[in-house]
């Protein structure tokens, strides 16, 4: 038995919030082999009719990821929707100047809907506001969302998709706060064009909902002056504003890295008051909420991107091989997430497949699952219900840019309908394992069905298509006994111990 002890408590009405599936989103963007090669190989072995890989397929479902964002990212600043639909061999060639690639056009919107619905997600739609604006956007919406009997609705009913899409969120635009986005803007130009593309897209559409874009991350020089304008022009017609945010363990710091989810905890929060401050300012009524949605680890691959050809297909671009510890550090982010379950509605993890993503493929070989698929897979499945304010206390340890980190980063859900509690758990302590003792009080008569621990004594261990050593098993010690659950936590570990009222 270790010294280390951290004491946790859970009471049904310490609510935080009913969670938003759309929490547990992802992404797919026209890059790399996101697509192509990805969810797309006409060809492959286990390709279906639409050319889509089922064995991808499977994956996501085992995800349940409840929404997609599309087409980008930084691609859909310089992307004409127009080009993706219609017959496929009318569709042009196009370079991408975001990624310095050739986009065929063979997947468009249209053919994402289809695979969406294949794996039972929404889509959350991006607009361009780089090189296009208002009428683009509107036209999107009327082409997606309108039933018929207006030039867009009736050319996407002579596409062949009689039903409109019914798309309820969209993205107006990506990161227009980074220089390195195609059309660029400042705050104003941006929260001028966001309100004036909410408005008219509203109009097409009252039934949708809207995210303004925030800052590309919190490093921004702009980062809080940008959030507070774009919300100034933007605030009565838009309903969430966005967060980004990537880390990478550069220094090669493992207990300063997995601290990072402080940060993001932090930025949170920061966007929260920013949020406040102008509903605040505007004497306002509704709150905008806030969508994540782009967040992971993502440093890996950078070195290996400066060498890929300009103006080539679908590269293998953006593949970072995740070890175990990113997987724990995503943990830690998704437990940092759930916290806010009151404010932040919808997260993409960027992204899906093959590009920074849970899921790989090789062409016309194997899917595989790198190491951050379970945190995020645990969570999607596990983490339906409400978000439970827990009380915690922990040892803590300072690391190079923090102070007083908890060795234990958790959180629990509370799934009222089949009445299953569910803790999720990071270990971050280097050496030990953490002795859990949850007060789980008027949770009455539960029991312990499942004690799930990812683990592994090499913190750089990867996956890959012919092995998975970074795996979970389900042999952690979990007990409970007169309504305390008590637990052995390895070191550097993510655990999820599933509850359930007696039958
Ligand atoms: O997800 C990869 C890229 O990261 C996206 O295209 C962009 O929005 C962000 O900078």
């Amino acid at each position: 038995m270790t010294n280390n002890k951290a004491k946790m408590i859970l009471e049904k009405d310490f609510k935080i919030s009913e969670i938003d599936n759309r929490i547990y989103g992802s992404f797919i963007e026209h890059l790399g082999r996101a697509v192509y090669g990805g969810i797309y190989e006409p060809g492959h072995p286990q390709a279906d009719e639409n050319g889509f890989r089922q064995d991808v397929i499977e994956m996501v479902k085992e995800l349940q990821v409840p929404i997609v964002r599309y087409p980008g990212g930084n691609f859909v600043s310089g992307y004409n929707w127009e080009d993706g639909v219609g017959p496929v061999e009318n569709r042009p060639r196009r370079l991408d100047l975001a990624w310095r690639t050739t986009e065929t056009n063979e997947m468009g919107t249209n053919e994402f809907m289809k695979w969406a619905k294949l794996v039972n997600a929404e889509v959350n739609m991006a607009v361009n506001l780089g090189t296009r604006g208002i009428d683009a956007a509107r036209n999107l919406v009327e082409y997606c969302n309108h039933p018929g009997g207006s030039y867009y609705s009736d050319l996407r009913i002579s596409h062949g998709y009689k039903e409109p899409h019914k798309i309820k969120t969209w993205c107006l635009g990506n990161e227009m706060d980074g220089p390195w986005q195609i059309g660029h803007k400042t705050a104003a130009e941006y929260g001028r064009i966001a309100q004036e593309a909410a408005k008219v897209m509203k109009w097409v559409d009252p039934t949708i909902e809207l995210v303004a874009c925030g800052s590309s991350n919190r490093n921004m020089p702009t980062f809080a002056d940008w959030e507070a304008t774009v919300l100034d022009y933007t605030y009565d017609h838009v309903d969430y504003i966005s967060l980004h945010q990537y880390y990478g363990n550069r220094d090669n710091d493992i207990a300063n890295y997995l601290a990072l989810s402080l940060e993001m905890d932090d930025f949170i929060r920061s966007v929260i008051s920013i949020a406040d401050y102008i509903k605040a300012k505007k004497r306002g009524k509704k709150n905008i909420n806030l969508s994540f949605d782009e967040w992971n680890v993502w440093y890996h691959s950078n070195e290996a991107d400066k060498l890929i050809e300009p103006w080539s297909i679908a590269p293998p671009q953006l593949e970072d091989h995740y070890n175990f510890e990113d997987a724990l550090l995503v943990g830690c982010m998704l437990i940092t997430m759930l916290k806010h379950a009151d404010r932040l509605k919808i997260a993409c993890l960027a992204q899906l497949v093959n590009v920074i993503a849970p899921i790989m493929t090789e062409e016309n070989g194997p899917a595989w699952k790198q190491t951050i698929f379970y945190p995020y897979m645990h969570t999607s499945v596990y983490g339906r219900g409400v978000s439970l304010n827990p009380i915690i206390s922990s040892p803590k340890y300072d690391s190079k840019d923090f102070t007083d980190v908890p060795y234990l980063e958790a959180t629990a859900v509370y799934n009222e309908e089949n009445e299953q509690l569910t803790i999720f758990a990071v270990n971050r302590h280097l050496q030990d394992s953490l002795h859990l003792e949850c007060d789980i009080r008027n949770f009455e008569d539960y029991e312990v069905i499942e004690h799930i621990v990812l683990e592994n004594d090499d913190l750089k261990q990867t996956n890959s298509a012919k092995d998975t050593p970074v795996a979970p098993h389900s042999n952690g010690n979990a007990a409970i006994d007169g309504g305390l659950v008590t637990a052995a936590l390895p070191k550097l570990s993510w655990n999820v111990i599933r509850l359930a009222k007696r039958k």
